[in-house]
């Protein structure tokens, strides 16, 4: 059963609604961002294809279910023929609460739940929808709508070049390759040789005031640790003690955990908020506080890190375990084709329970078995 009027009601509901401000007026540049929320399923605008929803373009006018080449569901189809027509009071209806008027929809879509939301949406979809624009002018004017539409043909929608990404070419379609900008905000690691580096330097001078602000809190002044907040400094010959002060100073090995670590997740909660420069003074200040350097001009700069040593590098041995007589005899481990013999399927998903059951059920997995 459909939750909705037969076409007689919605020309009464459109007419009412038209003389409504609320939702005859909208502002499309709004409409473009809240549109945000349907992009994942429908496209709209030159050259629009069906997504996981039927593309947009003139949809004022449409009647339900009748975009070429998209498989609807039964329910809209079904509204299609009882008359339904998509205009400003049914579709403001359909976005508010996609299956409380149509049940059986496909659109996995909870609603938009502010009118303003709905009325800026359907302002941004009537410019690419030329029967609508022209509609109001014709009807003042009686012209043709011919012309007003060619005037008021939708601005080109501009190619967002940032966000053109290779489809996946593996054959299940999941996933896409990488943005080279997303590997790159990706990669920061540091090693202990300098490798990762950025450009940049700081000093100890620098660095205190840096630290007073944004550290301090938690770590105390000089390292020492506000409350139960970590230690960063002293601790130096406590490594044999029951509870060892395990600080920069008294136990990292290299330095570069220094500047990565910071870097990338301190300060605690505003995490990437220092700059290259700030991280290399902040290293600067700390290698200070643990007296690693004692001259408050020393600069810490991509050039002289690897010179830096902590003190206690040389406790920390190589991993040489590949070398020991248990290991050594060990061949290659098996990465491929390592169960001999044709695989067999043993069981099935519906037979151990994990695929929901029923048509139109919303967490429905499909027909996977
Ligand atoms: C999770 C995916 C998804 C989201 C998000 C979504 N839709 Fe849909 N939409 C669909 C699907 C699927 C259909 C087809 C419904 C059917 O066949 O029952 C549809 C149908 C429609 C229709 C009817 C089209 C026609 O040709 O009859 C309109 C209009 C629509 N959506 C607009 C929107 C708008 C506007 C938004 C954002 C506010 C949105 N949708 C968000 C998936 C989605
Ligand atoms: C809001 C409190 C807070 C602030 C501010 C803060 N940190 Fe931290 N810091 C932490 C916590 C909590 C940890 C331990 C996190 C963990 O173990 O997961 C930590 C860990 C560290 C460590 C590693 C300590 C160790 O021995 O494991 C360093 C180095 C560090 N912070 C430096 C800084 C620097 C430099 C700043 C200022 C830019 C800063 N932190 C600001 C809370 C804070």
């Amino acid at each position: 059963m459909l939750k909705f009027p037969k076409s007689a009601a919605f020309a009464v509901l459109a007419l009412a609604t038209l003389s409504s401000p609320s939702l005859a007026e909208g502002d499309a540049d709004a409409g473009q961002k809240v549109f945000k929320k349907c992009a994942a399923c429908h496209a709209v605008g030159e050259g629009a294809k069906h997504k996981v929803g039927p593309e947009l373009n003139e949809i004022f006018g449409r009647a339900a279910g009748s975009a070429e080449g998209y498989k609807y569901s039964k329910a809209m189809i079904e509204a299609g023929d009882a008359g339904l027509v998509w205009d400003a009071a049914t579709l403001g209806e359909y976005l508010t609460n996609p299956k409380g008027m149509i049940k059986g929809t496909k659109m996995a879509f909870a609603g938009l739940k502010k009118d303003d939301e709905v009325a800026n949406v359907l302002a941004y979809l009537r410019t690419f929808s030329q029967e609508a624009a022209a509609a109001p002018a014709a009807a003042e004017t009686g012209e043709a709508p011919v012309e007003t539409a060619a005037a008021a043909a939708p601005p080109e929608p501009a190619p967002a070049a940032d966000m053109v990404v290779e489809k996946s070419q593996g054959a299940f379609g999941l996933g896409r390759k990488a943005l080279p900008e997303e590997i790159a905000a990706w990669d920061i690691d540091i090693r202990p040789d300098g490798t990762g580096l950025p450009e940049g330097s700081g000093t100890v001078a620098q660095g205190e005031p840096i630290y007073t602000d944004n550290c301090a809190v938690c770590h105390g002044d000089f390292g020492e640790g506000a409350g139960r907040w970590p230690v960063l400094a002293g601790g130096q010959d406590t490594l044999r003690n029951d509870r060892p002060e395990k600080t920069i100073g008294s136990y990292w090995p290299y330095l570069s955990t220094v500047f990565d670590y910071v870097r990338r997740a301190m300060p605690f909660g505003n995490a990437r908020s220092m700059s290259d420069d700030d991280v290399y003074a902040l290293t600067a200040y700390l290698l200070y506080l643990n007296d690693v350097v004692d001259d408050e001009e020393f600069e810490l700069s991509k050039e002289n890190f690897a010179s830096v040593r902590l003190p206690n590098e040389a406790n920390f041995i190589a991993d040489g375990r590949a070398d020991e007589p248990h290991y050594a005899k060990s061949v290659e481990p098996c990465m491929t084709d390592c169960k001999p013999g044709p695989v067999e399927i043993t069981a099935r998903a519906q037979v151990i329970d994990v695929t929901p059951e029923g048509e139109g059920d919303e967490n429905s997995g499909g027909s996977i078995d």
